[in-house]
């Protein structure tokens, strides 16, 4: 993201943009970024991409490329009512807008559309095994010829590593959460036409993530 912002300057714009959220909201997203930090996914987007955001949250990755004049455009997605509230919230104190957030039921409402760019970010963990696969799918046709899909999860390994996630879901989404391996999600977007260019596996404090990125 440039120009880069501090992590004081990154939590003083989260904590502005989400100043009409409630405070355990625009704290966790302002914070956020310590332990999930943006810029080993933002490198991947180029400028004037044309983004979604499959599983957004409350949107603060689309919200800070639409800020910083990142991107074309950005369509966040998310099941969450409160979730999506709180990234419209964020909108409205947008001085930059090209985001347009969506409640979904289910993620085959996401739109139909291609896009340079599609990002997963911590979301596969929380969906169903026996549709992860299907969500993977739901999130590759949805990449433009020459696009890429950035997928990001939490690893399972070590243990104590999987623990403190798993507590960290339990805690804040009171959901028991369903790792994937990277090999398999890697297989999946390769059955969908998709070829990987980048493998990172890198940790914050106690959680490790495993970002892979995918060209069609
Ligand atoms: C850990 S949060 C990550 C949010 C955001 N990507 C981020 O990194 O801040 C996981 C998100 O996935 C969303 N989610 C779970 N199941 C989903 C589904 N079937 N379709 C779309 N989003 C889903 C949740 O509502 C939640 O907002």
């Amino acid at each position: 993201m440039t120009p880069a912002l501090s992590s004081h300057e990154m939590r003083a714009l989260l904590r502005s943009l989400y100043r009409d959220t409630n405070r355990p909201t625009r704290e966790l997203v302002a914070w956020r970024h310590l332990i999930c930090p943006y810029e080993p996914v933002t490198r991947w987007v180029p400028p004037a991409a044309n983004v979604l955001d499959f599983g957004c949250g409350a949107g603060a990755l689309l919200a800070l490329l639409s800020e910083q004049h990142q991107i074309a455009s950005g369509t966040g997605c998310d099941v969450s009512n409160d979730a999506i509230a709180a990234a419209k919230a964020a909108q409205c104190r947008l001085s930059h807008d090209v985001v347009d957030f969506r409640h979904i039921s289910d993620f085959e409402d996401i739109p139909a559309d291609k896009f340079d760019i599609v990002v997963m970010i911590d979301v596969l963990h929380h969906i169903p095994p026996t549709r992860q696969q299907e969500a993977i799918h739901a999130a590759a046709r949805r990449v433009a010829p020459g696009g890429r899909l950035i997928y990001k999860d939490m690893t399972s390994h070590p243990f104590w590593r999987r623990w403190a996630n798993t507590a960290h879901d339990l805690l804040l989404s009171r959901q028991v959460v369903h790792y994937v391996a990277p090999d398999r999600v890697v297989r999946w977007a390769h059955d969908d036409g998709m070829t990987l260019v980048h493998a990172e596996d890198y940790s914050r404090f106690v959680y490790g993530h495993q970002l892979r990125v995918f060209l069609r």
